[in-house]
């Protein structure tokens, strides 16, 4: 495996199969509906930004596509199957969800050397993904004196360890200053140019606007936008006054 394994060869591209294919997909808490019959999918190659209020569905929405939480009705496929079903979904799928489980004693390169040890990720991985996030001067520190950037760029590495061909990232600006959200944005742009494929949930909208193709807006669970961001801003208004106006709160 190598850091530079062509998508072409990964993703049949005479299939047309979305890499995500989201069907009816509910989620009902009790009387809370989180996550209300939302359909959409996602085309290989493409930056999609997942964005909506907090509350809005988009975490849950993510664990359901990532196996972590079962839907109470429809479906969420990663490369037409449920993400349980994939042979070896560490290598088609890496994710980075709200929560980093990582033990605060523990270096950041061990703590990536334990995954990839667990996933069977040749250990020299390791050094490439830590070369990617630019994390390779703190690799030794423990992760308990990591700031909040740093961590997020762990979670990232760690998820890079497979050298997926889908990334689904939730908040991953959260805690990044300037140069690591402009970092990120161009790391999420050549990621997806090989024809690999980004779900990228955030608050921050004009970070976003700057690295995506598309944007799904959603909100108390529904989806109440999904299209091209050209498309979305070509009236001239900017994503975020049609995100305001498609988000307005009832109580307002
Ligand atoms: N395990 C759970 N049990 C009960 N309710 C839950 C659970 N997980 C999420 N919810 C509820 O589902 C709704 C959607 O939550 P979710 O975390 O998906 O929103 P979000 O869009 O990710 O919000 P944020 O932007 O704040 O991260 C919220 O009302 C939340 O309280
Ligand atoms: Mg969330």
């Amino acid at each position: 495996m190598s850091a530079t394994r062509p998508a072409a060869t990964t993703t049949d591209p005479l299939s047309r199969e979305p890499v995500v294919k989201v069907t009816s997909l509910t989620k009902r808490y009790g009387e809370l509906v989180a996550v209300d019959d939302l359909t959409f999918s996602l085309e290989a190659g493409t930056v999609t930004g997942f964005l909506g209020p907090n509350g809005a569905g988009k975490t849950t929405t993510l664990r359901m596509l990532l196996g972590l939480a079962e839907p109470t009705g429809g479906e969420a496929l990663v490369f037409g199957r449920r993400y349980h079903e994939l042979d070896e979904p560490a290598r088609r799928v890496g994710a980075v969800l709200e929560s980093n489980d990582f033990d605060p004693g523990r270096s950041g390169g061990d703590h990536l050397r334990a995954l990839a040890l667990a996933a069977e990720i040749q250990q020299s991985r390791v050094d490439e993904v830590l070369e990617l996030v630019e994390l390779v001067a703190s690799a030794r520190r423990r992760v308990k004196t990591y700031s909040l950037g740093m961590r997020q760029r762990l979670g990232l590495a760690a998820a890079l360890l497979g050298d997926p061909e889908l990334l689904v990232l939730d908040e991953p600006a959260n805690g990044l200053d300037p140069v690591g959200v402009h970092w990120l944005r161009n790391f999420l742009r050549s990621f997806a140019e090989g024809g690999r494929t980004v779900l990228v949930s955030s608050h921050l909208l004009a970070e976003v606007a700057q690295a995506v193709d598309q944007v799904m807006i959603i909100d108390r669970g529904r989806l109440v936008a999904a299209a091209r961001l050209d498309e979305l801003t070509g009236t001239g208004q900017t994503l975020e006054e049609v995100y305001l106006e498609l988000t307005a709160r009832r109580a307002s």
